[in-house]
């Protein structure tokens, strides 16, 4: 009996299922290649480190199955910290305050940031520098994986630089609305009245834009591998738009679709750094408007155990 009677469905099928098979596999070789050389995680962390347990990174150690063997020596080589090895533990100066103190500063607090808005129409009028730094200080005061601090904060004022980032932005947000987004999401971002122009890049005094540094330098020339710098931008950030509004300034939180490349190039920041996030800074318009939203309620974000 021969194999197409044996089995018909392969005899019939066999130039799909050998497509699919070619498919899946250069799925999985391109998958590869691409985790490989877009891994933000720094030095070596693929391939043999990784199985050294030299260098690590949270996701690794999170794949890493409990009962895996431990092997002293390979886990404490002779490798130097990032930090000074010796580095001195100080007595820490805590403020103390009654518990009445506590919850009057706060609710002061939660109402001073209740009235923090994303602003959408700037004035151009001047806005003092030291402002703006004190702002980018206050940032830079974030906690950060291992005191990595892989932050960098570009601030621009000069009004030719503002318009080439105005440009590169318009350019792609443009495609992005017409085209990448999708109905769903720019029929939820209708309410809000964006689009594509971006008057306020070039009309506010700052601008203010977020780089993560995916990895660092240490002092021997070595990468420093910049755990959760994720979450320690994002944090980071948090604060930025918390001194700004506390300042006495407007902002406005964006992440522009598409353009980290181009920004990153115009502002000439290295490959070890990524956009995560920009911020106009400066006075309202006198007519800007704002939608008028509400915030969820406590009882809908806090959960008491
Ligand atoms: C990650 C992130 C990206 C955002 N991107 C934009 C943006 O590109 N354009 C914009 O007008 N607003 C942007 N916003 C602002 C939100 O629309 C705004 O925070 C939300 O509508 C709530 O308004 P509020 O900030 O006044 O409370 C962004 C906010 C976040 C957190």
């Amino acid at each position: 009996m021969s194999l197409a009677t044996q089995m018909p469905f392969f005899s019939q099928n066999w130039p799909i299922i050998t497509l699919g098979l070619v498919c899946y596999l250069s799925f999985r070789v391109i998958s590869h290649f691409f985790k490989k050389t877009t891994s933000t995680d720094g030095p070596d962390s693929t391939g043999d480190a990784k199985k050294t347990g030299v260098y690590r990174t949270p996701d690794q150690v999170a794949e890493i199955k409990e009962d895996e063997d431990w092997d002293e020596e390979t886990e404490f080589p002779d490798i130097s910290s990032a930090l000074p090895a010796d580095l001195e533990h100080i007595p820490f100066n805590f403020e103390r305050f009654t518990p009445e103190e506590m919850v009057k500063r706060s609710e002061e607090f939660y109402r001073l940031m209740n009235r923090r808005r994303t602003i959408r129409f700037f004035s151009s009028e001047p806005v003092p520098f030291k402002v703006i730094e004190n702002v980018v200080r206050a940032a830079g005061t974030g906690p950060s994986g291992a005191h990595t601090e892989p932050w960098t904060f570009v601030v621009v004022s000069d009004q030719e630089v503002k318009e080439k980032i105005r440009q590169i932005i318009e350019d792609e947000e443009e495609v992005n609305y017409k085209k990448r987004m999708g109905v769903q999401w720019t029929t939820d971002l209708r309410p809000l009245r964006t689009n594509w122009i971006k008057e306020y890049l070039t009309e506010a005094p700052y601008i203010i834009l977020v780089f993560k540094q995916m990895y660092g330098i240490k002092p021997d020339g070595g990468k420093k591998i910049h755990y959760y710098n994720e979450m320690s931008v994002a944090m980071a950030s948090g604060l930025l738009l918390t001194a700004v509004h506390y300042s006495g300034l407007v902002s406005l939180t964006s992440t522009p679709l598409n353009c980290g490349p181009a920004l990153r190039t115009l502002l000439g920041r290295p490959a070890s750094e990524k956009l995560t996030l920009l911020l106009p800074v400066g006075y309202p318009a006198k007519d800007a408007t704002v939608p008028n939203l509400s915030r969820k309620p406590i009882e809908d974000i806090m959960v008491h155990i």
